[in-house]
């Protein structure tokens, strides 16, 4: 199990370039089921969570191929004749997203059947909203032996109203209704980029849909989708990491290959807690800090508000704020499990519900510490870049889920950070797995 040994103390100074999506990939390649023609995607970010739809993806008879083409990554997919429309839950157990191909396989196969994701360490994760939207598109689906078993001759379109906003709740329902008999409005929708992303490659496969980035969409079914070349968005999460990463080493950190409209309630809240934020290129941001920062409140929403994907990070930073920072987590149950590891490096947080209080700034001391999901794996990181001492931070897979190569790319800007493979256990010399990267 791969760690991080991480000396604190560096200023980020220079430049950082972002990949791909992984939320914007795992719905695009979803995406690929709903036409038997090849889809070209550029720009996928290549970390686990991708690696594990490949998987899914090539279970089902499709054919993946990851190459670095002249665009950067470029994922080829073709779903010509899927052999076996099983999502088994060998494969869903280690990524929740799975789920997204539920919409899309029904709407090509006419049947799916699905593993029920369960929960995950943020949260219950229920997919009940995916599955109310399909039966009122007409699929029949019942829940045995842990997999949702779904069958449709043809969906057809609807009203649907979702009772919470839920991004691949409306991402599966979109890539159900573009194949429906007739006209489907969903409403309340999740409006995140990512969202936009997907209806504008399903565009481009034929796709008749508008509305995409607002709360109501509109979809008229057509009969086939054809396949597309289509390059996703640079990933939001990865650059908003970045840019604390920049604030909170009192570095100058240009964060370029970004889209800054994507990402103005985290600079707003990064201005207010005292960095110096401005966009020196259409594609890039740039984030200075002199180290005195301002303790300030976050209150996660959906998109275009606070995202609960910066929440983690962006407490990592207040912790070095002068004063005293509310941090109110309201999308997900369970997203503080980096609050504990955080105090064991010497934090002030008391977390009631919700809320987590944040009393700074607190010289944080160099710990071994453990990651827990996705996002508190870059809390800790963040953490460890300003702790005196060398970090271990271990269970990086987490981070690897979601982050392109995030060592290289923060040495690149001066961090000290290794990875090391299983450095503890070494049965023999030879046996232990050091990786000078
Ligand atoms: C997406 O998850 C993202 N994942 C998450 O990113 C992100 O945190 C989340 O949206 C919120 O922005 C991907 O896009 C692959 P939701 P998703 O459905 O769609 C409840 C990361 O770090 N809900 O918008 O699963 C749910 O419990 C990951 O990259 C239902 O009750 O989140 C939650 O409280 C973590 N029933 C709220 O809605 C449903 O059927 C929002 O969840 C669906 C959701």
């Amino acid at each position: 199990m791969d760690k991080f040994v991480i000396r604190g103390g560096n200023p980020l100074i220079g430049t950082i370039r972002v990949s791909g999506a992984k939320n914007s990939a795992l719905p695009c390649m979803a995406a690929a089921i709903l036409t038997d023609e090849e889809l070209i995607l550029e720009n996928i970010p290549q970390v686990r969570d991708i690696e594990t739809e490949r998987k899914l993806l090539a279970s089902m008879g499709a054919q993946v191929e990851m190459c670095a083409g002249v665009s950067g990554h470029e994922t080829i997919l073709s779903c010509h004749s899927l052999s076996d429309p099983v999502a088994k839950y060998e494969i869903v157990k280690t990524m929740r997203a799975s789920s997204l191909v539920l919409g899309p396989l029904i709407a090509r196969a006419g049947a799916a059947r699905v593993a029920m994701p369960g929960g995950c360490a943020i949260g219950g994760r229920p997919i009940d909203l995916h599955i109310k939207g399909l039966e009122k598109m007409g699929a029949t689906i019942e829940q045995k032996h842990g997999y949702l078993e779904a069958s449709a001759p043809r969906l057809h379109g609807a009203h649907i109203v979702f009772d919470k906003i839920t991004v691949t709740g409306t991402e599966d329902l979109l890539m159900a209704a573009v194949l429906a008999e007739g006209e489907t409005l969903l409403e309340n929708c999740a409006r995140e980029p990512e969202v936009v992303d997907l209806a504008a490659l399903l565009t481009a496969m034929g796709a008749d849909i508008r509305g995409a980035g607002t709360s109501t969409i509109r979809v008229r079914g057509v009969s086939r989708l054809h396949g597309a070349r289509y390059r996703i968005n640079p990933d939001r999460i990865e650059a908003g990491t970045f840019l604390v990463a920049g604030a909170i080493t009192a570095g100058d950190l240009t964060v370029v290959g970004c889209n800054p409209k994507h990402l103005r309630a985290v600079v707003g809240k990064l201005e207010e807690a005292g960095a110096v934020i401005d966009s020196p290129a259409p594609d890039a941001l740039r984030v200075r800090s002199n180290g005195k920062l301002r303790a300030t409140d976050i209150s996660t929403e959906e998109y275009p508000g606070f995202p609960t994907d910066m929440q983690a990070q962006f407490m990592a930073l207040v912790t070095q704020a002068e004063g005293v920072s509310l941090i109110k987590e309201n999308i997900f149950e369970n997203r503080f499990m980096h609050v504990q590891e955080l105090v064991r490096m010497g934090a002030n947080i008391k977390v009631d519900g919700r809320t987590a209080t944040v009393q700074g700034p607190a010289r944080l001391s160099a710990a071994a510490v453990m990651c827990s999901d996705l996002r508190a794996s870059a809390s800790l990181v963040l953490a460890a870049l300003i702790a005196d001492g060398e970090s271990i931070v271990d269970r990086v897979y987490h981070m690897d889920r979601g982050y392109e190569q995030i060592e290289e790319k923060l040495r690149g800007a001066g961090a000290e950070v290794q990875r090391m493979g299983n450095v503890f256990a070494p049965r023999s010399p030879e046996l232990s797995t050091h990786t000078r990267v």
